[in-house]
């Protein structure tokens, strides 16, 4: 592993090789209904997208989220402690753990993300701004187990999770990978988790259908990026953002949905697509808070509380591991 230094950075590259991203692009659009898991949205041009998608004002999760964290602060520093080591998985521009440094005041942060290039310049950019905080960032597939590049004993290990991002695992993918913080954590650590809502359906599907159109160009990014890295040949107006709220499932979906009856490249692979057929890019499941609660418990974390906002859009759940 490679680990680079500067000040109290340290940078850690295991991005996921390039066959990684090829291989699971062909095998899911062979499949049937085709799908590509999201982590491949993230790129440094994607997690820009993203970040402009968390401002959009449709998408209320951020916001709602960023007032929860800033308002709660001094009682989630009670519940965790001072000195803990905080591991935050997919921390694109860390703009949230920032609500919480000054006040929780951990002995080291370890942000853990896909996109290289976007989490070592976050993490630099970080480390100017705090200088007293050791910043470990590491370069990963967290959808993989983790593990930690600096794990010093006897130190409490907190994983900070926010954004909804455990809505983007199907609920028994959620519960492997909790499982898996669990044992990243350790007996005693903590959890502090940001969890999305079940709400009426419009609310819900204008968050992700937002008017500006940068939802929709973010989906289409993806497709961008196998025409560059891939040697694809999409053409990106053959194919257009689609995404709703499937109630049955709790889940929103998102869709690329092929305008027309086309055939695509990647590589010397052929892909014919029917009109209308689609690529599921994304889902984004939605939780009541006491369903989330036990999904958490059957993985092996213990609910200590919850904060929401007053419409009960979003909720922050801290939890712990028996030690
Ligand atoms: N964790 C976010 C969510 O489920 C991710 C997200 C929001 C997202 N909007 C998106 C991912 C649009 C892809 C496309 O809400």
């Amino acid at each position: 592993m490679n680990a680079s230094v500067a000040g109290q950075v340290r940078l850690y590259d295991r991005q996921p090789a390039l066959a990684d991203f090829r291989q699971t692009v062909l095998d899911g659009l062979s499949r049937r209904p085709r799908a590509i898991p999201p982590k491949f949205f993230y790129d440094a041009e994607g997690s820009r997208l993203f970040d402009a998608i968390c401002e959009c004002p449709e998408y209320y999760p951020t916001r709602t989220e960023k007032a929860l964290l800033a308002r709660h602060a001094e009682a989630i520093a009670e519940r965790v402690g001072p000195a803990c080591l905080l591991i935050e998985p997919g921390s694109g521009s860390s703009e949230k753990v920032r609500l919480l440094l000054d006040t929780l005041r951990p002995a080291a942060y370890l942000p853990m993300d896909i996109s290289r290039h976007y989490l070592f310049e976050t993490a630099r950019n970080l480390g100017r701004e705090y200088p007293w905080l050791a910043i470990h960032a590491t370069c990963i597939d967290f959808t993989r187990p983790i593990s930690l590049p600096f794990a010093p004993p006897n130190v409490r290990r907190v994983a900070f999770f926010p954004g909804s991002s455990i809505g983007n695992f199907d609920p028994d993918d959620a519960r492997t990978f909790l499982r898996h913080l669990v044992k990243t954590v350790g007996p005693g650590g903590g959890l502090l988790i940001g969890v999305d809502c079940k709400k009426d359906r419009r609310r819900l599907e204008t968050a992700y259908n937002d008017a500006a159109g940068i939802t929709a160009r973010f989906n289409l990014h993806l497709l961008e990026r196998i025409n560059a890295e891939l040697d694809g040949d999409f053409d990106l107006d053959g194919f257009r953002h689609h995404a709703f709220y499937n109630a049955k499932a709790g889940r929103i979906e998102m869709h690329l949905v092929s305008r027309k009856a086309q055939t695509v490249h990647i590589g010397e692979t052929r892909f014919d697509f029917a009109a209308e057929e689609s690529i599921h890019t994304e889902n984004s499941y939605k939780y009541h808070v006491a369903e989330f609660a036990a999904l958490a418990q059957s993985a092996g974390f213990i609910l200590q509380q919850v904060w929401q906002d007053d419409e009960g859009l979003f909720s922050l759940q801290y939890y712990e591991v028996e030690s």
